[in-house]
């Protein structure tokens, strides 16, 4: 949430960070700002709307050196008002994060103050201006020294020919590159400009200059951070001729198991060392995340014979969580950085639990909490609506469970290519996505494991289609819901366990008896000859139970995609949102 870029070039600043911006706008799409500095002078130019907005006035900007933002609104409106760059004396600013205490460091230091925005961020370049010493890099340490909350800032100053930064639990990199050097919130920003990268730690701030970038720590000593590769290029950023990232993405599914998969080894060794002896698990996350939790439970539970609970990281990082030496504390993320899991994470390492993060980003923040991380490669996933990611995870904690039975299941995964491909290529779900678009709302109804699938297509279906969705066991439908049953609504019903599937269809019979449009989704045939005449089949292939939800995912990604794009919605970049959740 917030993109942000700065750089000190050797060359005209203002069309790299817009194309940095382009590249964060994942993050935040409310407003976009760039700020630049030339000859001691400050040009700022900042839109309400996404990047695009800035196409037209951004190579107005003259100067090397400048800071962009992409803006996810938390306090105040989105607005041209609120949107980042601000400015005060010699300053510019843009921040991503939340000062928590902007409204006591108003009433203390700034009453006088003459505010122009209804943000927080405001106040970190109004203190900036209030406490200029001469010297950017102190002022900017006095000033966050006063900051609760979380921040990326990165600073111009008339004064200093190149940018600041500080950081503190949001992200920052820095990196070098051929036009000059550079400090941005993620990876894809730098594509094609930087090969190597750094990553800040928390309490660090940086000097950025057309020559050179210093890293200080929080007591201003100058310290060496370790430099990465880059893995984001131009290449795996690219739409690969799809309309939306998010249709690539889904089709990048299979890919995503298969080097999730081939990864894994570089760190079973010391998943075992570290499993020795646990009694209890607790899996973490947000979101898809905590979704694909709730999946990993069923077969962590069977294979395993270990209890293991998913918990929402926002709740469990507040509830006091029994947790001890013997547990294990699984932290799934995607971007590595929600704040949610990287506290819980925080939390469980406190209490000395074992702590596994699961993250696609492998210089997060929740990957340096972690004791080991088990890598989700399914490379930059940039659609808002995670997709690959999901089946990534899947199959990470998959083989997490392989481990905790002593069991090799590196063979049912690699088995999975094909059905996977065959479901993100080849499954027609137009008649589904036609039923949705025209719904009232949409019930997705399963049970065990079909059930924490079924979680996930409501997530997904709301998330980029905006129409009232729940996700709810088959069974419990008679209990309440099936009060909200008309001829307007859609039920889709996931079944793919034998075992369950004679239960499972008693949901089916009563949405049709109540009129409801009904779509099933099934490997079984029996069901879906039973259900050809009063409800749209959609035939998945069979992955057996526990693989069953890297299949029936896909095509519940696939009507949450259709529905939207018959709904005129931009599946990539859905309202309100922005990726990764680096605020509470
Ligand atoms: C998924 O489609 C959502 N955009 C969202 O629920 C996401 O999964 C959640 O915010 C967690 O993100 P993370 O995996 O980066 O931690």
């Amino acid at each position: 949430m917030c993109g942000i870029v700065g750089c000190a070039l050797r060359r005209r600043a203002s069309d790299i960070i817009y194309g940095g911006l382009k590249q964060l706008e994942y993050r935040g799409y409310d407003s976009a700002g760039i700020a630049t500095l030339s000859k001691g002078q400050i040009s700022i130019v900042k839109k309400q709307g996404k990047v695009s907005a800035l196409e037209n006035c951004a190579s107005d900007l003259d100067g090397n050196i400048g800071i962009g933002h992409t803006r996810w609104a938390t306090h105040g409106k989105p607005s041209d008002a609120n949107a980042h760059p601000f400015a005060a004396g010699k300053f510019a600013i843009v921040h991503n994060g939340i000062i928590e205490n902007c409204l006591e460091l108003k009433r203390e230091f700034l009453s006088d103050s003459p505010f122009s925005s209804d943000t927080d961020s405001e106040v970190i370049v109004r203190l900036l201006d209030k406490y200029y010493d001469g010297n950017l890099l102190t002022t900017l340490k006095k000033v966050c020294s006063l900051l609760s909350g979380s921040y990326a800032i990165a600073v111009i100053c008339a004064d200093f020919e190149g940018i600041a930064a500080a950081k503190f639990k949001s992200p920052i990199i820095v990196g070098s590159g051929a036009d000059g050097n550079f400090a941005a919130s993620d990876a894809p920003a730098l594509a094609g400009l930087c090969r190597d990268i750094s990553v800040l730690e928390d309490n660090d701030f940086a000097l950025i200059t057309s020559d050179g970038i210093k890293i200080f720590d929080g007591d201003l000593n100058e310290v060496f951070r370790p430099v990465r590769p880059n893995l984001a290029t131009p290449a795996n950023l690219e739409l690969g001729g799809c309309p939306f990232y998010m249709l690539k993405e889904i089709r990048e599914a299979p890919y995503a198991v298969a080097n999730t998969c081939a990864v894994f080894h570089t760190a079973e060794g010391e998943v075992k060392k570290l499993c020795k002896n646990i009694n209890r698990i607790i899996l973490t996350g947000c979101g898809t995340a905590y979704n694909s939790g709730l999946v990993a439970k069923r077969y962590i539970e069977q294979f395993a014979r270990i209890p293991c609970e998913a918990e929402i990281a926002g709740e469990f990082r507040y509830k006091n969580p029994i947790v001890g030496g013997n547990t294990l504390v699984v932290a799934i993320s995607q971007s590595g950085e929600t704040a949610d899991t990287v506290e819980a994470a925080r939390l469980a390492k406190s209490a000395n639990a074992k702590v596994i993060a699961v993250t696609n980003a492998p210089y997060s923040q929740l990957n340096s909490v972690a004791d080991v991380v088990i890598p989700v490669a399914a490379g930059p996933e940039i659609c808002v609506a995670a997709t690959k990611s999901y089946a990534g995870q899947i199959a990470a904690l998959y083989l997490l469970a392989g481990v905790l039975a002593g069991k090799d299941l590196t063979d049912d995964l690699q088995k999975i290519s094909e059905p996977c491909k065959n479901t993100v290529e080849n499954t027609d779900i137009s008649a589904v996505a036609d039923m949705c678009a025209r719904s009232s709302g949409v019930y997705f109804l399963g049970r065990d494991i079909d059930y924490a699938v079924a979680l996930e297509g409501s997530l997904k279906l709301k998330e980029v289609s905006y129409i009232p969705s729940e996700g709810y066991p088959a069974g419990e439908l008679k209990h309440g819901t099936l009060a909200l049953i008309d001829e307007s609504a859609v039920a889709v019903v996931v079944i793919t366990s034998e075992r369950l599937a004679g239960k499972s269809k008693n949901a089916v019979e009563q949405v049709l008896s109540r009129k409801g449009k009904v779509a099933v989704i099934t490997c079984i045939n029996s069901i879906a000859e039973e259900f050809k005449d009063r409800a749209v089949i959609i035939k998945i292939p069979d992955c057996g139970e526990y693989l069953s939800p890297l299949v029936s995912s896909s095509a519940l990604q696939l009507i949450a995609y259709e529905t939207a794009l018959l709904l005129n919605r931009d599946p990539d970049k859905p309202r309100n949102l922005a990726k990764s959740v680096t605020v509470e």
